[in-house]
């Protein structure tokens, strides 16, 4: 096995980089073209690398390509899942190089998407092939590679539920997230859930003088952050009524068992050029970014923002905010108790609207299964020791999803790390975890058969 990696990773990378030059950014109907072009490049590299039954199945949005090889019925099945559509790129002048430009350097291919997900989507396909070329794979396969997941996975729910039968399997495997360090290989075994909202506050009918009228209306702008400001209070904890009803709380023998994974706040604070952190009173660093809930603005707007000034009140504020999700809270119920509240805290002299948009619920993963055990002894063949395992305070709102519509639990093999700013310019992924995760998953496939007996 390790030869044919030596031998082909070359072309394994080059690959991936035909791949990343593909601008599939799933949020602007602009690059449709692309996105279909991403779907049309993964379906004819599963085909090569020996898939069958591979095909584009239509959704109302992105196609999403399906493949399989089934080499015994009597064999377990591994339902590999991916996304092909990235996140878009700007802004464009914080990158060093174009974002679908992809480069190397310092062992590191640099690209939107290079980590999420078409660099670990690729891992899979690549060790896919490997399998197939000699003669290793152990267990059924079907892949499912969808192209709507940064934008909230829409048609995919639609998809699973009238496709029950051609994705019948015994376990989702996904590299979609990431692990602690390089030398600190993890399995990610929980996932948040999202809430997203857009609001709008709404003052005069116009944008006025502010002189004539500053002082005697609200205005929208000043109201939006007085709103917002008050939904933390001083402890950080979020003041939206209910809101931490239904959250787990873990016991002190779990967070202490959380707490053995190594973290240096040193390094954290360094790596994000910051003086000190910020959160939650009464929990970590680690524990404040997974097991809590989290309230925050992604954007904001209104008034005047161009050059020089413009003395203004003006009509509306805009802003999207955001809440992570934690076992056992719903995304249904969390927007429902933000929509009320925020209606209910605006003062008289505006009107507000709440648009929620797509939402996710969170997830755990078992840590006590077949497949956990095989991804486990995967890491410890090809790392050396044992994979740490961690929640994680990313979503991946389809694993909730799976879990509902197939009855499936997700394996969370992730490959990249936190450092390689996903979603952010100069997104990156090391080589060596493209190719170490190439090299970790037949072994996966090969316990997971062999435990499955
Ligand atoms: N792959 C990420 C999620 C992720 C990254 C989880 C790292 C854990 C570790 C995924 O593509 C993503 O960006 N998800 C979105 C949610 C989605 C509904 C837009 C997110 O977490 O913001
Ligand atoms: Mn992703
Ligand atoms: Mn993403």
């Amino acid at each position: 096995m390790q030869s044919y990696l030596q031998e082909n990773k070359e072309r394994f990378i080059n690959e991936l980089l035909d791949l990343l030059r593909i601008p599939s950014i799933s949020a602007d109907l602009q690059y449709k073209g692309d996105v279909l072009k991403a779907a049309e490049f993964i379906a004819d590299r599963l085909r090569e690398a020996g898939a069958d039954k591979v095909e584009l199945c239509e959704t109302p949005g992105n196609p999403i390509v399906y493949g399989e090889k089934i080499i015994d019925p009597g064999l377990p099945t591994v339902l590999a899942y991916g996304h092909y559509d990235v996140q878009p790129a700007d802004p464009l002048e914080l990158w060093h190089s174009p974002p679908f430009e992809p480069v190397i350097k310092d062992e590191k291919i640099y690209a939107r998407g290079a980590c999420d997900d078409k660099g670990q989507l690729y891992m899979h396909i690549k060790a896919f092939e490997l399998m197939m070329q000699q003669q290793e794979l152990a267990c059924n396969v079907k892949f499912m590679i969808e192209g709507e997941e940064e934008i909230g996975s829409n048609n995919l729910e639609w998809f699973v539920q009238n496709n029950k039968e051609k994705l019948k399997a015994d376990v989702i495997l996904i590299s979609d997230t990431g692990m602690i360090a390089n030398d600190i290989p993890s399995i990610t075994t929980g996932l948040r859930g999202l809430s997203y909202h857009e609001v709008e506050v709404t003052g005069p009918n116009r944008d006025l003088h502010s002189g004539l009228y500053g002082g005697a209306v609200a205005n929208p702008i000043n109201i939006l952050c007085k709103m917002i400001a008050s939904l933390h209070d001083e402890n950080n904890h979020i003041t939206i009524p209910g809101f931490y009803d239904n959250v787990e709380e873990l016991s002190e023998a779990e967070r202490a068992e959380m707490a053995k994974a190594p973290f240096s706040l040193e390094e954290y604070k360094k790596a994000l050029d910051l003086n000190d952190v910020y959160g939650e009173t009464g929990y970590s660093t680690n524990e404040r970014n997974s097991i809590r809930p989290t309230l925050d603005v992604n954007g904001i707007w209104g008034g005047y923002t161009g050059e020089g000034a413009k003395t203004v009140i003006p009509s509306k504020a805009f802003a999207k905010i955001s809440m992570r999700l934690v076992p056992h809270q719903t995304s249904e119920e969390i927007t429902n108790l933000f929509r009320k509240h925020f209606e209910q805290i605006a003062p008289a002299g505006v009107k507000v609207e709440v648009r929620p948009h797509h939402g996710g619920e969170p997830a755990v993963t078992p840590m006590n299964s077949i497949a956990y055990k095989a991804a486990s002894m995967a890491y410890e063949q090809t790392f050396g020791k044992k994979p740490v395992p961690m929640r994680s305070g990313g979503s991946i709102p389809i694993v909730a999803m799976f879990k509902q519509e197939l009855g499936l639990d997700s394996v969370l093999m992730g490959f990249g790390l936190d450092s390689d700013a996903i979603h952010s310019p100069n997104e990156h992924f090391g080589i060596f975890n493209f190719l170490k995760g190439i090299e970790t998953i037949p072994y996966f496939f090969k316990h997971y058969a062999e435990l499955s007996k």
